[in-house]
């Protein structure tokens, strides 16, 4: 099986700490935890909904105390994402769940930047950084650190909108992304994981945003699905995400066929890997093994996620490139 050369764009670099590596970090810091080990830790990864996730994500986290943490955790995915055949990583960092910790901006940043500056050379993967804020927090929060993001000069291409949706409407971060999209940051955001088409609406009208994160409710709405289409709006899907928390009940329910067929510009992500027992390339196979998808579904999969990337044009067209290769590779084998 060839890898499909896919860009991740739905990717929170916390959410690939795994089990192994919190004890480690753990270990490293001092820090005791309240499991026997990382078998212990995985066997809780049993959700109920996106909010029951967000408690073990959060207290995860909190073995990241230095630069190296960061660093080692962010090459971590980096080398996964490579075997899993990811080509370009747009990559989400929650830099307030951090800083709420006593963990300072430079720390977070710093680290995870350390990693995405070697990753072409090391994994030939191109990177980039995205700030995203937590709905869940004050919104006048969320404006400070962007703030400070800008005056140290974050090495960031965008913002982000994510963890706890329902009750948080897009419309709580207006100024957030106004001030975002002044400064020439590029703007994606979580809507329509858990919450209604109304969010997936506001995001769009309200803080015009460039790409929807998740969006897969977006089909209790005609008329919005007829406009998301209209405009190539990308939306990041997460098929394995989806089913561990509790959005579909199984991967044969996932309406990601329904979305293509509906002409919807959709990808595959892998969201928080580590919690969601897959990435990349594994959603593709589940996807593959459940719906039957042959090498021109996945072709045309892999080439919306580099269409729908915030990519240099001439990185970009080798990238599509690559994905034309794959195709012609795979028909040529008989296997995908
Ligand atoms: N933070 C990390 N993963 C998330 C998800 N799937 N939805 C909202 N917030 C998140
Ligand atoms: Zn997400």
């Amino acid at each position: 099986m060839l890898p499909l050369p896919c860009a991740e764009l739905h990717l929170h670099i916390e959410g690939t700490l795994e089990p192994h590596l919190i004890f480690e970090l753990a270990g490293r810091n001092g820090i005791s935890l309240p499991y026997a080990d990382a078998a212990d830790l995985a066997a809780r990864y049993a959700f109920s909904d996106l909010q029951s996730f967000l408690d073990l994500y959060y207290a995860g986290m909190t073995v990241l105390r230095t630069e190296q943490d960061f660093e080692d955790m962010t090459r971590a995915y980096l080398r996964r994402a490579s075997a899993a055949g990811v080509r370009h990583a747009e990559i989400m960092m929650d830099p307030q769940a951090h800083l709420a910790r006593g963990v300072a901006l430079e720390t977070c940043v710093n680290g995870v930047a350390a990693a995405l500056a070697t990753s072409e050379a090391e994994f030939g993967i191109s990177t980039a950084l995205i700030a995203a804020f937590l709905r869940d927090r004050p919104a006048a929060e969320a404006l400070g650190v962007l703030r400070e993001l800008i005056a140290i000069d974050a090495p960031i291409i965008g913002i982000g909108l994510d963890s706890a949706e329902v009750g948080y409407p897009p419309s709580l971060f207006t100024e957030v992304y106004d001030l975002a999209r002044n400064a020439g940051l590029k703007c994606v955001a979580h809507a329509g994981e858990e919450g209604p088409p109304a969010y997936i609406r506001e995001a769009l009208d309200i803080l015009r945003v460039d790409r929807i994160d998740h969006g897969i409710r977006c089909l209790e709405d005609d008329a919005l699905v007829e406009r998301l289409v209209a405009d190539r709006v990308p939306l990041t899907v997460c098929p394995l995400s989806n089913v561990r928390l509790r959005a579909v009940d199984t991967l044969a329910d996932h309406p990601l066929p329904q979305m293509l067929a509906r002409g919807l510009n959709v990808s595959v992500n892998s969201d928080d890997p580590a919690y969601f027992g897959g990435y990349l390339d594994d959603n593709v196979q589940a996807l593959e093994a459940v719906f039957g998808l042959g090498p021109d579904a996945l072709a045309m999969l892999a080439a919306n996620s580099f269409r729908s990337a915030f990519l240099q044009d001439d990185r970009r067209t080798a990238l599509l490139a690559e994905v034309d290769s794959w195709l012609v590779a795979v028909r040529q084998s008989g296997v995908s």
